[in-house]
């Protein structure tokens, strides 16, 4: 498979798990209502990238990947799994993973070649700061 294409898919897939997650841990019964709409933010955030991932794809491809339904679903089958972790830990380890990926988007734009692909992460970087924060129960 052509590399960009692997990398748009991977991206495409990881954002629509990553909002499907983030959607259920939003609407779970424990989760306090100021936590709540942080991440129901954040998974629409996480949706928006996948398409706009699958937007460069039908540009540099011609045709649009649509697996979001199921995606979704399997992203809200983790958030349920997912519950027996306590809520306190759970959202410390999801804004860690969230920090690792900036720093190595980052990285990647600061010492990689401009291409539409990194313009792309450019524009998605702020969100993802903004999901690195470190929440507060
Ligand atoms: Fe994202
Ligand atoms: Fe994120």
């Amino acid at each position: 498979m052509n590399k960009l294409k692997a990398t748009l898919l991977v991206s495409y897939v990881g954002e629509h798990i990553s909002g499907g997650f983030y959607l259920r841990l939003a609407h779970q019964a424990r989760t306090p209502a100021t936590i709540r709409e942080r991440l129901k933010s954040t998974a629409g955030d996480e949706t928006r990238h996948g398409e706009y991932f699958n937007d460069l794809h039908e540009q540099e491809f011609g045709n649009r990947f649509s697996a979001r339904p199921l995606l979704i679903s399997l992203g809200k089958v983790f958030g349920s799994a997912s519950r027996i972790i306590p809520l306190k830990h759970l959202l410390h380890w999801v804004a860690t993973a969230e920090a690792t990926v900036v720093k190595a988007l980052e990285k990647d734009v600061a010492t990689k070649p401009s291409t539409p692909y990194l313009q792309l992460v450019t524009k998605i970087l702020p969100d993802e700061r903004t999901h690195a924060e470190p929440y507060t129960l």
